[in-house]
């Protein structure tokens, strides 16, 4: 029904999007990045080899696919030629395939100095905040503004273009994308979303839906699909309200370990916490999402039981309402592998808790362990 597919976080980040987008990316003309910047960590694994990217979309290469980094974006020149340097030792030419829209938003030196230095929430430190702020204030520089000239950023830029990479507007492409099948990849998640995250916990930027639309996409809103990725279970780095985590030092460690929870980009430990439905379902109708791949579902493999939280004792008004949840708990049986029925009960009990809680009336599609690719459980 829908020509295109949008990935989006469907819980505070780090939720293996990536590995989905690259999985899908081969059925698709184009993939799309709309949100973040550096900040994001998107690590995937190619025959055997791991590799961690921060602004280049998650596209197979190996097929015809090809790249967009949209306005939305808050891009870091140095970062991004460091990424093409990388990709062309495996996939030489891969920078012709990758396009940037030039009002995206320059990252400076000095915004990641300002971010190190005004830090407050535990960003990644990044740049991040500091380069949108310019822009809201209307007075951030875009790559237009930056091409030109014999400033550092403009030599950087002009290495980029020379390897090929075309800065082209949205509004340019409109016509190629409206004949394309379009696979657009989420950044960060929608529990750190600008307007619908745990403010002020939150990233500078539109993790939603309509984070695709601002960048350009209007008018192809009403031919996505939206698929948000949730872990069996709940990390979060940075600080900010996290109403289910794990107060059991063990069993936090032991998930951590399992499912090799320290951040791709910072390498920060990330906090762990059981599965949050009230949340999930909160992200899911504020990002329009139609149905839930769950993934990572092996990290839980050999525990006795799993806590999932159900309702909060005062139900939320909004993402920053969070800071005053009080989750109460189901407990469910846990589940030795993937062919363990506690863990289809496991995935039937979030299916029609999602199916009755959300607007959107969100399913779960499909269910995926960590690593192993053949590990894919797609529900009909
Ligand atoms: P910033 O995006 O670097 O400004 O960081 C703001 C908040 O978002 C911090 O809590 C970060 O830890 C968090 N954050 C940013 N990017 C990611 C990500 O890719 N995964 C998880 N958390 C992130």
């Amino acid at each position: 029904m829908f020509k295109n597919t949008a990935i989006v976080g469907a819980q505070f980040g780090d939720e293996s999007k990536a590995r989905i987008t690259h999985d899908l990316s081969k059925n698709y003309d184009w993939v799309i990045r709309w949100a973040g910047g550096a900040n994001a960590g998107h690590t995937i694994y190619r025959k055997g080899k791991k590799y961690v990217h921060h602004l280049l979309p998650s596209v197979n290469w190996d097929y015809n696919t090809k790249a967009f980094l949209s306005l939305g974006m808050a891009i870091d020149p140095e970062e991004l030629l460091n990424e093409l340097i990388e990709a062309e030792k495996d996939f030489p030419g891969v920078s012709k395939r990758i396009y940037i829209d030039p009002a995206a938003v320059v990252v400076f030196p000095s915004h990641k100095e300002k971010d190190r230095l005004t830090n407050s929430i535990g960003t990644t430190n990044k740049g991040i905040g500091p380069a949108y702020q310019e822009k809201y204030a209307r007075a951030g520089f875009d790559f237009a503004s930056c091409i030109y000239g014999s400033s550092p950023t403009s030599n950087l830029i002009k290495n980029i273009i020379d390897m090929g990479v075309q800065f082209k507007s949205v509004y340019e492409m409109l016509p190629v994308f409206h004949n394309s099948k379009l696979l657009f990849e989420g950044a960060q998640g929608v529990l750190l979303d600008i307007n619908h995250g745990t403010f002020p916990y939150v990233t500078c930027s539109d993790t939603t839906l309509s984070g695709i639309g601002s960048s350009g996409f209007s008018s192809l809103l009403n031919t996505i699909n939206v698929i948000g990725i949730a872990k069996a279970y709940l990390t979060r780095v940075g600080s900010g309200p996290f109403p289910t985590a794990i107060d059991d030092e063990n069993i936090e460690n032991d998930i951590r370990l399992k499912g090799n929870e320290f951040g791709a980009t910072t390498g920060r430990a990330r906090g762990t916490g059981w599965l949050d439905l009230p949340a999930l379902c909160y992200a899911c109708d504020m990002s329009a999402i139609n149905e839930v791949i769950l993934t990572k579902f092996d990290v839980l493999f050999g525990m006795e039981s799993v806590k999932v939280c159900t309702s909060y004792k005062m139900p939320i008004r909004n993402g920053k309402d969070l800071i005053y949840a009080v989750p109460n708990y189901a407990e469910m049986q846990g589940w030795k592998d993937s062919n363990d029925q506690n863990l289809f009960d496991f995935i039937l009990f979030v299916n029609n808790h999602l199916m009755n809680n959300t607007i959107m009336k969100t399913k779960v599609s499909a269910f995926t362990s960590g690593l192993k690719d053949e590990d894919f459980h797609i529900i009909d």
